[in-house]
């Protein structure tokens, strides 16, 4: 790795997992001493940009960094994606939210949807050294889409991965193959599911009746993830809740899951709009003119 020294918030490892996601390490040694699994840092990337946030994927004590891996979905994380190593972030703030609960439950189960296996791959590494017998089901649309399979190898005592198209592992869904565990009689004492909200409801839906607790790592809109402005507000049971300091992980039978999805699409238009706007700027902007983030680059 190149050493470019280590002011705090600068990219000092940049790596491309699939066409659109993206990991950074970042040197960040506040945020690296305090971090635990499940919880998340607040990027501003730049002077006039949003606000974003996104889960700390892996830390380094020694070396002062955290790893975040994001998938480009957006004007915000496509800008961000066009950052290089060396280039520094304008804020992160964190350790945010909750962190996980961390115990000897016996045997787990972590399904990660999409990049929402970035985010459950700490909570695994923790739940397989504190003793658990660990199992993640990865999935996602496609083989491109498959991430951190060799990460997962590593921390899990069995990984099952599956692709909506039948490319890579088995055809299905998460919630398919946690169901066939189930069905050949694999003991849950406790489960997590982490990725699209509506795969989240589906892996709830399916624990539900066999009385297995799934936790669920919720992803509102917010702002400044502080608890002060409320955008983040969910539903749990008769609750309302801020995911950004209640959470963002919650008893997934308790979640209103068609709540969260009716507010996630609130915005569908205006961001539909500033992608475009976003990308016809940089089509019309010479290669060499893109601005990013860090003039100095
Ligand atoms: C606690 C938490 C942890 C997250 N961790 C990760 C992660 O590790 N990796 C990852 O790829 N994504 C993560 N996300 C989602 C990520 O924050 C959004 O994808 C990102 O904000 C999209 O911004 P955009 O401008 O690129 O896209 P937009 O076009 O603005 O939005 C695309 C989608 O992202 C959602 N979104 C937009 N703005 C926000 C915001 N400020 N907060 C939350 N969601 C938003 C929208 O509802 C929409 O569904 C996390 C979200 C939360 C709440
Ligand atoms: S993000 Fe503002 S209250 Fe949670």
């Amino acid at each position: 790795m190149k050493n470019y020294g280590k002011p705090a918030n600068r990219i000092v490892y940049a790596k491309a997992l699939s066409n659109d996601v993206k990991l950074f390490e970042i040197a960040s040694p506040y945020i690296a001493q305090k971090a635990l699994p499940g919880q998340f840092v607040v990027i501003r990337h730049r002077e006039e940009g949003e606000r974003i946030p996104l889960t700390i994927a892996d830390l380094d004590r020694t070396k002062g960094t955290i790893t975040i891996i994001f998938q480009e979905v957006g004007k915000t994380t496509k800008d961000l994606g066009t950052l290089k190593e060396g280039a520094l972030l304008l804020d992160v703030l964190g350790p945010l939210g909750v962190p996980t609960e961390i115990e000897r439950f016996g045997t787990v189960v972590c399904i990660g949807g999409g990049v929402g296996a970035a985010v459950i791959y700490p909570i695994a590494k923790a739940l397989k050294s504190a003793g658990n017998r660990t199992i993640a089901i990865i999935g996602a649309r496609t083989k491109e889409l498959i991430i951190l399979e060799d990460k997962f190898r590593e921390i899990t005592d069995e990984l099952y991965l599956t692709t909506d198209d039948g490319s890579y592992g088995r055809k299905g869904f998460v919630s398919d193959e946690l169901k066939r565990l189930i069905e050949q009689g694999c003991k849950i004492d406790r489960s997590w599911a982490i990725g699209p909200a509506v795969m989240m409801k589906a892996v709830a839906n399916l624990t539900r009746p066999y009385g297995i607790r799934t936790i669920v790592s919720l992803n509102p809109i917010m702002i400044d993830g502080t608890g002060m402005c409320g955008g983040c507000r969910v539903q749990i049971g008769t609750e309302t809740k801020f995911a950004c300091v209640d959470g963002p992980e919650f008893d997934g039978h308790a979640v209103d899951f068609d709540l969260l999805m009716k507010r996630l699409s609130t915005y569908t238009r205006e961001e539909k709009c500033a992608l475009q706007s976003y990308e016809h700027e940089r089509r019309l902007e010479p290669a060499d003119k893109i601005k990013t983030s860090n003039s100095a680059l």
